[in-house]
Formats: C-alpha cells, structure tokens, sequence
C-alpha cells in the first residue's frame, strides 16, 4: 500500500501490514469495485457483494486456480489442486466422491487422536516458559492431524511436514513461488503416490483407504485425482490452520481484559476462535476468473477478467459488523456467524468443522495448562499474497 490510498492498493502487501483494515474500509466506501491497472486484476470488498458473488456459479469461475501468484493461474490449476480448481459439473462430481470418505463422522472420531498430537507438542512447549508459539506448536500441529487423517505413518511424518512447509514459503521481492517451493510439490506429489500404492495393496482405516473404495454411480477417483486431492489437503488445510492459532493468540494477547476472560472461562473458547477468523481470516483474498461482465454500483468488471474475492476486507464490513476495527469475542453471536472465513457456496471449506475442532482442542488445552499468554518478543509476520499471519511468534506462558 504504497500511500495508504485503495488506488494503489497492492495486494502482495496487506498481509505485512499489522494494520491494513482502515485502509480496506475506505476501499470498500470509494471502490466497492476496484480495478487495479498497473497488474490488471479486480478486487470485490464488501460483504453482501461477496455473499452474492460466492453464489454467482454462472459469473465467476474457479478454472485458473485461486491465487494469481504467476506459476498458479493457469488452466492446469485442477492438477495441483483438485476441486478447488474447477467449475461444476466436474467440481460437483469430485467434492460428492470426497465427501463419502470425509465425512462429519470421520473427523469426530479423530478427536482423541488430535488431543495427543496437540498435547504432545504442547507439554514440551509450555514445559519451556517462553517458546515460539509457531515454531513450536502452531506450526507443527495442524499438518501432523492431516498425516493422521490421511493416514501417513508417523516414522515420515516430520519428512512430510517440512516439505509441507517448504509448499508455502514465499521470498521478500518474489512474487511467485520460489524453485524450493516447487521441489517440495514434487516431493509430496511422489510421496502421495507412494502412499496411495500402499494403500491399494494394504487398506487401512484411513482417509486415502476410504477414498480409493469410495464409488458415486459406479465411478471411483483416479489415481491422478486422488493425488491432487491429497495435495489440496496440505495447501488447504495446513497454513491456514497455523495461521488461526497464531492470530488468536497474538489477538487475544493485545487484548489483556479478553484475556483474562478467556483464561478464567474455558467457554470463551469458541467466540475467541470464531472473532479471530472475522478478524483476521487465514486466507484474505481468493482469486475468480469472470465470465461473464459483472457491475456493482455502474462500475462494470468484463468477462474473462482476473478478480479478487476480499474476504479480509468483508469480515470488517461496517454494514454487517459493530465495530468492525475492533476485535472482540464478545461480539453477538449472530452477528459473528456472518463472518466469510471459510468461504461460501459450492466451494465453501470442506475441512471447516475439522479446522474448527483443531483450534477448539488447542486452544482448550492452553488455557488447561497455563493461566495466561503473552508476546515476549517481536513477531515476524508471514510474506505471502494471500495468507495472513505469523512465520514466528514468540511467546511467554504462566503454567497452572
Ligand atoms: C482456519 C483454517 C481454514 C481456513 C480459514 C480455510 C479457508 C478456506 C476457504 C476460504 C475456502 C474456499 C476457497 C474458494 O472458495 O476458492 C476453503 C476451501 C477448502 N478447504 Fe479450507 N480452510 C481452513 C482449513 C481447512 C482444513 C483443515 C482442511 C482439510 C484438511 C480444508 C480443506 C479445504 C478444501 C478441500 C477446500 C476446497 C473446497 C472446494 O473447492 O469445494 N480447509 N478453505
């Protein structure tokens, strides 16, 4: 943001800003559609356009991929990430064909094992005093649930975990995915390849074992699909939910009063977890391809256009939020629930509840274990087009 106003809004550089929603609320009243001309892409801010666009199938289509990082927007965006690059029918037919293994009930049964791989990490970090809440936990956690659910064995879990990692680094001045980054794609596409061979001559219990026997009218997933599937798994579900731990301990911790509250009523949990989505959702923006013009306001966005969704500015919409600027876990529940965190429509987030359920146990066994959190260092935000949050921050932790 290179003065603060939206007509140089550059969408590589909100996420660095630890305070970028005043200039997203003057975006949202002086250009509810803004049209960046210097890269060519649209940006759609408020929230009841986003409602509608999330749910305007026959305008905006998911076919190039979701992020405008170079390498990514492109036809074969289906490849690495499955569903989430494709339009219905084909996008209707997979999602169906997933959701027979990944079902509500699976990810329930999971509760006790992300207990202990929360626990696990937790007590060595707590037993410190002082720790990096990221690279000691937020950043551990969340992928080792994903190896659990997918059922990848515990020997390869940390190898699987670092390449993970490696997918979602970004470089200061590089606005594409550096060559690691792409290494570590080819690593974990192999290694899922692996897996799944494993899988078909020994089925488990496991996600991937359900998914090679799930069957929609005689049609099961091909292996290609299936690999693409468990990429999306790590892209979709591993930084994301990082970046909600961080954020809610960062937030709450600027928030002595909150934090007091929280750390005396375990119930608070929940709206503590659900305001920090609001207030700082993982993933900020979400790129379309339109096809179709679409106008708001006798502003006209044409057909085949790139397009932002700004999730981050409409979780801050002054129309559906009190105090939008403000992060508060008291806030109405109701009106709480209108956050778009998660997204909307047909490709609303399929591991919402699991997302949810991590947080909950995490956070939960926090305030179990300790009688308050604070930063006792600076954080270091997290360099990335669309995702907002911390790569460290340091922490300090009264035990019970
Ligand atoms: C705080 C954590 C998370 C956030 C904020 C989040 C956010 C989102 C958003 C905004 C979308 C919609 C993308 C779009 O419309 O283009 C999405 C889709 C998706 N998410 Fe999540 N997500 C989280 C965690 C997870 C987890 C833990 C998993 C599974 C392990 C997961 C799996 C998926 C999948 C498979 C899709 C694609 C759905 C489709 O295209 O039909 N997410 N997520």
């Amino acid at each position: 943001m290179t003065d603060g106003c939206p007509l140089h809004f550059d969408h590589y550089e909100h996420a660095l800003q630890d305070d970028p929603y005043p200039t997203y609320a003057r975006m949202r009243a002086e250009a509810p559609l803004y049209h960046n001309e210097e890269h060519d892409f649209w940006v759609l801010s408020r929230h009841r356009d986003l409602h509608r666009a999330f749910r305007s199938d026959d305008v905006f289509s998911n076919r190039m991929g979701v992020s405008l990082d170079p390498s990514s927007w492109n036809e074969n965006a289906h490849l690495v990430t499955s569903f989430l690059g494709m339009d219905p029918p084909e996008q209707t037919r997979l999602r169906k064909l997933v959701s027979r293994g990944f079902t509500p009930k699976r990810v329930a049964d999971l509760e006790p094992r992300i207990a202990e791989i929360s626990a696990h990490y937790l007590d060595k970090a707590v037993a410190q005093g002082e720790f990096d809440w990221i690279g000691e936990f937020a950043g551990k956690f969340p992928m080792d649930v994903i190896s659990e659910l997918l059922g990848v064995p515990e020997a390869d879990r940390d190898e699987v975990r670092r390449y993970a990692d490696l997918l979602v680094v970004r470089e200061d001045g590089l606005r594409d995915v550096p060559p690691a980054g792409f290494e570590a794609a080819i690593w974990l596409f192999g290694y899922y390849g692996e897996l799944l061979a494993e899988r078909k001559a020994r089925p488990g219990d496991d996600l991937v074992s359900a998914l090679l026997s799930a069957e929609d009218e005689g049609q099961r997933m091909t292996d290609q699909e299936l690999t693409a599937f468990l990429f999306l798994m790590v892209v979709a579900g591993n930084e994301t939910t990082t970046k909600l731990l961080g954020n809610a301990v960062r937030n709450l911790a600027l928030h002595p009063d909150q934090r007091a509250a929280v750390f005396a009523d375990p119930g608070l949990v929940e709206p503590w977890i659900e305001e920090t989505l609001r207030y700082e959702a993982s993933s900020q923006l979400l790129a379309r391809l339109t096809t179709k013009d679409f106008t708001v306001d006798g502003v006209t966005c044409p057909a085949g256009s790139k397009i932002m969704f700004n999730i981050g500015a409409a979780n801050h919409d002054h129309e559906v939020f009190t105090d939008a600027e403000e992060f508060d876990i008291r806030r109405d529940k109701a009106e709480l629930s209108q956050h778009i965190a998660f997204g909307g429509g047909r490709h609303y987030c399929l591991g919402a509840n699991l997302a949810r359920l991590e947080a909950s146990i995490a956070l939960h066994q926090l305030v179990e274990r300790c009688s308050s959190i604070e930063v006792a260092g600076e954080p270091v935000r997290f360099y990335s087009a669309n995702v907002r949050g911390y790569a460290s921050l340091p922490v300090r932790v009264q035990r019970r």
